[in-house]
């Protein structure tokens, strides 16, 4: 397309869909294929109508860049986020302008690089407590869904290290309330809402999740309240935290919710992560073997801890190269406050720019062979010349995700510790799919088989690579 014709008002080319409802079938159907197909077929940006609402999906760097940083004031969140809005409250996650800027201010102390390091040591003494409970595992020769072994650890990591709590009565039923209520919002996401309110068994469930979710987070700020602690954790800070025109605190309501964002964003994401990378180390022998004398090599077999994480480095590229290809956030999307241009085209004020990492990391302009599962192009010489927008599993600009420093040292902990003394395969017939609701599931969980391993030999020749 001529250049005259992308700077009129000429929409950019998309799939059309169907009458009225346009692509809101088939993105309900298949969203990530629907978007992956739109990119390959018409480039950097493609138009797409979805129900009532328009937009561009952008994948070009430049584009993504100044949605997310250059022009972020332009941009808020999506309507597509009022149902975590709903669910949620207005808090970090959901919020925006200065309310949410004075929340960013009051969390992001708790997570400066040199802090988050004081916590390593909580989250590797959680991935060995996992270590140990995998013992009698794999001695009784039963599968376990990792998926839910992980959520286990990352939600214990967040509730140790930033909310200094555990979930007490509540523990037990909290991994069934979460599934309900991701599938739940995730299912609705594109949905118009119109039968949301239905008083169907489904929706019974529903409210009956978010009220036990609603319940263990209470518990877990009276519990603080009655024993008050010295510790500077997240849970201090929003406990004290005062307005500065006004000197009052945060309201029950609103410590709820900022409580509710971190026990959500902090577990389910990071926990994805690690389900995501446990599948692909079971179906990739190599990257397997390499991974385990890594850590053998320079741990020789004692715990790792915080400061082993920078000669653990293919370990790091191994999560690196699992949130490529199953980017828990695989997708999000942000409204335009005012017109502006976005990829050489018109963009009225009130459409949508979506962005979508699970699109983005296997385009074939940045990625050699996309599809394969390829940890060493996360080195340092293979990364050098890729641009920096077009591997975002934390997002970028102001609303880059908050947790990405402490998700990152939890996951290299945590596989270090538990690939130090076990291998895990996935049970024949396990169907694998990914499920992309607002995070990126596996649809059928994750059931294998966790098998002790033993120490590799120490490899005494200069490797190659
Ligand atoms: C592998 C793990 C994680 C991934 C892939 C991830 C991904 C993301 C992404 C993509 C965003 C930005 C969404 C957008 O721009 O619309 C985000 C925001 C956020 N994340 Fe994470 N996250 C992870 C771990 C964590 C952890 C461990 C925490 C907290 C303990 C956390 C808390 C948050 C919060 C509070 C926000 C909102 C920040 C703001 O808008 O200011 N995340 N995350």
């Amino acid at each position: 397309m001529s250049e005259a014709a992308r700077t009129t008002r000429v929409r950019p080319p998309g799939p059309r869909g169907v009458p009225i409802l346009g692509m809101l079938p088939a993105v309900r159907r298949d969203p990530t294929g629907v978007f992956m197909d739109a990119a390959r077929r018409y480039g950097d940006v493609a138009y797409f109508k979805i129900g009532p609402r328009q937009g561009f999906l952008i994948t070009n760097p430049a584009d993504i860049r100044h949605v997310l940083q250059d022009n972020a004031r332009n941009y808020h969140k999506s309507p597509l986020y009022q149902k975590l809005r709903m669910f949620l409250g207005n808090g970090l996650l959901t919020s925006e302008d200065e309310f949410w800027l004075r929340q960013r201010r009051i969390a992001q102390p708790a997570f400066h690089r040199q802090r988050v390091a004081g916590l390593a040591r909580v989250m590797a003494e959680a991935a060995r407590d996992t270590a140990a409970e995998w013992q009698t595992i794999a001695s009784g020769g039963q599968p376990v869904d990792v998926d839910q072994e992980m959520m286990r650890l990352t939600r214990t990591v967040v509730l140790r290290a930033l909310l200094g709590a555990d979930l007490g009565p509540y523990a037990a039923k909290i991994d069934a309330a979460w599934t309900i209520i991701n599938e739940q919002i995730g299912e609705s996401f594109w949905s118009l809402g119109l039968t949301d309110w239905l008083p169907t068994a489904k929706h019974r469930r529903f409210q009956a999740a978010r009220k036990l979710l609603r319940d263990a987070v209470d518990y877990v700020i009276n519990e603080r309240r009655r024993n008050p602690s010295d510790s500077a954790d997240l849970l201090s800070m929003l406990l004290a935290a005062r307005d500065e025109e006004t000197g009052e605190g945060m309201t029950d309501e609103q410590l709820r919710v900022e409580v509710t964002t971190f026990l959500l964003a902090g577990q389910e994401t990071t926990s994805l992560a690690l389900t995501w990378t446990w599948y692909l180390l079971s179906q990739h022998a190599s990257a397997q073997r390499r991974l385990e004398e890594e850590i053998d090599a320079v741990l020789n077999g004692r715990p790792p801890e915080y400061s082993d994480l920078a000669n653990l480095p293919y370990t790091r590229m191994v999560i690196d190269e699992a949130m490529r290809l199953y980017p828990p956030a695989w997708g999000f999307s942000r409204q335009a406050q005012g017109d502006d241009r976005l990829g050489g085209f018109h963009l009225p004020r009130g459409w949508m720019a979506f962005v979508v990492p699970y699109v983005l990391h296997r385009l074939p302009a940045y990625w050699q062979d996309p599809d394969a599962f390829d940890p060493a192009r996360f080195s340092p010489e293979r990364s050098a010349d890729r641009p920096k927008f077009v591997y975002l599993p934390f997002g970028a600009g102001p609303r880059q995700c908050i947790g990405n420093q402490f998700a990152l040292i939890e996951a290299q902990l945590s596989v270090a510790t538990l690939a130090q003394r076990y291998r895990l395969h996935l049970v024949p017939r396990q169907k694998v799919e990914p499920w992309p609701l607002i995070t990126l599931r596996p649809r059928f969980g994750m059931s294998m088989m966790i098998e002790r391993r033993t120490r590799s030999a120490p490899v005494t020749t200069q490797r190659a690579s």
